[in-house]
């Protein structure tokens, strides 16, 4: 009597990035953020939840990530998503007594990217959203994604935005015990088909300074930071939910492209300065400006997270153009990329 629930879950690529944190503890934002989730068949992780009452009450939960055994104790984020999804479950065999108590049975949880870690490609992201909704499918907990994402946030911020599909908002919320710190999915993906991304792999390793870390920096000794956090985000957001609304591609490229500037801006301007973009990302930006140049309209946008990796966003019309063009005139100095969702551009250069 072995009980088990397998997921997956995609990574997503904010548009507007969460950068800084109000409580560390409760991994609560200074700012709202808003991301575009990606295809599984590009970047996913997958995960698979079991319980028994057989397995050894010594081992207590385990965790196995790409195959490694991971040290759950040490990781107080982990322990924070289980033992929330532990007391909702907990809830449900109160409320009947007839269901089985696998609240009080060992968890072993096993995970697998299908992409690096920890390399700037939001792996946490995707780990922790899919660590969440196969706990939750175990447990069968009747919770929304949006109630969820609450639990998600704990283990990793960007991973409250990957329990739902399509285009996700995450509300920075102003309580202090973070009840209204949520995701909520603004558009679904069908909302706007054409949408494209390609990832372009430029460097595989691990990044240089955690976000957990290059937050802290920041909100603590950039000048720059609470102008971003309290004027230019919340602008943008409003924004860009209406580019999204509407369909818009140039005000989304141009919110897009201007937020994730502004984000490394703010690594810059903090002590000592963070720097995650390297000679090929500059190379990828000036090459976006020049399509969009050559194109005479924005056709495509970039946007760079705690890594030197590119994301291009841009709209099927175009893919031709922008795949080509990377292809030809950067291909040989990146490690890889995956097409408009995993589909085209497949395989190394
Ligand atoms: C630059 O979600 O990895 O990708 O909450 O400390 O785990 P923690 O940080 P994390 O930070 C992501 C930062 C970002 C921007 C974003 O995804 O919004």
């Amino acid at each position: 009597n072995v009980f088990r629930a397998t997921t997956t879950a995609p990574v997503n690529i904010a548009v507007i990035k969460y950068w800084g944190k109000r409580d560390a503890t409760l991994n609560l934002p200074t700012n709202s953020s808003l991301s575009v989730t990606l295809s599984q068949r590009s970047l996913r992780t997958v995960t698979t939840a079991s319980c028994s009452p057989n397995y050894p009450a010594t081992e207590g939960d385990t965790l196995t990530l790409n195959g490694k055994p991971e040290n759950i104790q040490a990781s107080k984020r982990t322990l924070a998503c289980l033992s929330s999804l532990r007391a909702l479950r907990k809830e449900l065999e109160s409320a009947d007594p007839s269901l089985p108590k696998l609240s009080s049975y060992p968890l072993r949880v096993v995970s697998e990217n299908n992409f690096p870690t920890a390399a700037g490609l939001a792996s946490s992201a995707a780990g922790f959203a899919a660590l969440v909704r196969a706990i939750a499918d175990l447990y069968e907990l009747p919770q929304s994604p949006t109630e969820l994402s609450r639990i998600a946030r704990q283990g990793s911020g960007s991973a409250c935005r990957s329990l739902q599909g399509g285009y996700v908002a995450w509300r920075a919320g102003v309580k202090e015990d973070g009840s209204d710190s949520l995701a909520e999915e603004i558009a679904p993906a069908s909302h706007w088909p054409e949408m494209r991304a390609l990832i372009l792999v430029v460097s595989a390793e691990k990044k240089d300074v955690p976000s957990t870390t290059g937050m802290q920096t920041t909100v603590s000794t950039s000048p720059l930071f609470a102008t971003r956090a309290e004027h230019i985000v919340p602008r943008r957001m409003t924004g860009m939910e209406e580019a999204i609304t509407k369909r818009d591609f140039a005000a989304f490229a141009d919110l897009t492209m201007r937020d994730s500037n502004n984000f490394h801006a703010v690594c810059l301007d903090s002590e000592p300065p963070i720097f995650y973009l390297n000679d090929v990302s500059r190379a990828a930006i000036r090459l976006v400006n020049d399509i969009n140049r050559l194109a005479g309209k924005t056709v495509a946008a970039y946007t760079f997270d705690a890594g030197p990796n590119a994301v291009i966003y841009y709209l099927d019309e175009v893919s031709e153009l922008v795949g080509g063009t990377f292809k030809t005139i950067l291909g040989g100095e990146l490690e890889g990329w995956e097409g408009p969702f995993g589909d085209r551009l497949k395989g190394v250069s």
